[in-house]
């Protein structure tokens, strides 16, 4: 990272039960936090779809919902109805999505609309059972979706997967958004977490007859802060309707729509992660 990065260094994650946390992650090759100081620039359906891409690949791949206060993974993948079932040593075993081994707050709340009021410790306490109480088994990698901003969430899974984990960052293209985004690659900075790159979602319109990309927000937030921070830009993916009907349908785009033009945007984003990280 460049000097626009103050490092501050990862605080302690003290009181956790550090011995099961590194018995679990250390089955877990690569670890991947999806983030970004700005709602809505689409974090979770980067995740769900990264997390498939990777499965489509070959790997083995848990996806990690740490969003508690708006978890979109369950209605993303269809899987609103599951019940995450224990094994005989009280583990909860990942809900299964094709190969995809998925886990959620979501699945635990009675029903969808249910809101959940916890202050930060029992937050933290939840996402620290997320890697403790989850048999999640071998993995090449688990991708994490984190809530918007630098609160709780993000703070509690970077201090427990430590500094093997990477940060996935994503923006839309405004500059109002880079303002935001900025606070999270000072935050992996202050945690000394690397980032694997940056996606700048939202980047510009695929038109669904023709594919032609036409850029309609002011652009190029992404390569800004890839400069300013110096860390990779992995990819644009543009604004395609399919994207938003799939996710409410719960089918991931990449599965269905891998050889369009923005289904070809995700590869290459997987190509770029999965090419450099040595997992398999
Ligand atoms: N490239 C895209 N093209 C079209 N629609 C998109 C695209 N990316 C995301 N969306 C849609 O935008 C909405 C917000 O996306 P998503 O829920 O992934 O954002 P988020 O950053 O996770 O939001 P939050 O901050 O609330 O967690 C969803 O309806 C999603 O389908
Ligand atoms: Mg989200």
């Amino acid at each position: 990272m460049s000097e626009e990065c103050q490092k501050g260094g990862n605080p302690s994650a003290g009181g956790l039960d550090a011995i099961i946390v590194h018995n679990r992650l250390s089955k877990i090759k690569n670890k991947l936090v999806v983030m970004s100081g700005k709602g809505g620039v689409g974090k979770s359906t980067v995740a769900v779809n990264l997390a498939m891409g990777l499965a489509m690949e070959g790997y083995s791949v848990g996806l990690l919902d740490i969003d508690l206060h708006g978890p979109s993974v369950p209605k993303m993948l269809k899987l609103e109805d599951e019940v995450p079932v224990a094994t005989s040593e009280q583990l909860m075993i990942p809900v299964s999505f094709g190969g995809l081994k998925v886990m959620s707050v979501g699945f635990l709340l009675r029903d969808t609309d249910e809101a959940v009021v916890w202050r930060g410790p029992v937050k933290m306490g939840v996402i620290k059972q997320f890697i403790t109480d989850v048999e999640w088994g071998e993995l090449d990698y688990l991708i994490v979706d984190a809530p918007p901003g630098t609160g709780d969430e993000p703070l509690t899974i970077c201090q427990l997967l430590g500094n093997e984990a990477g940060a996935v960052i994503v923006t839309s293209p405004q500059q109002v958004a880079a303002v935001d985004v900025s606070k999270s690659l000072n935050f992996c900075c202050q945690l000394e977490m690397p980032v694997a790159g940056i996606i700048e979602n939202m980047s510009g319109f695929a038109c669904p007859h023709c594919g032609e990309i036409t850029p309609i927000f002011s652009a190029g937030a992404g390569e800004q802060l890839a400069e300013k921070y110096g860390v990779e830009l992995l990819g644009r993916i543009p604004i395609d309707p399919v994207i938003c009907q799939d996710g409410d349908a719960g089918t991931p785009f990449v599965h269905h729509h891998a050889k369009t033009a923005t289904g070809r945007a995700f590869a290459e984003i997987v190509q770029k992660i999965a090419g450099r990280e040595p997992a398999v």
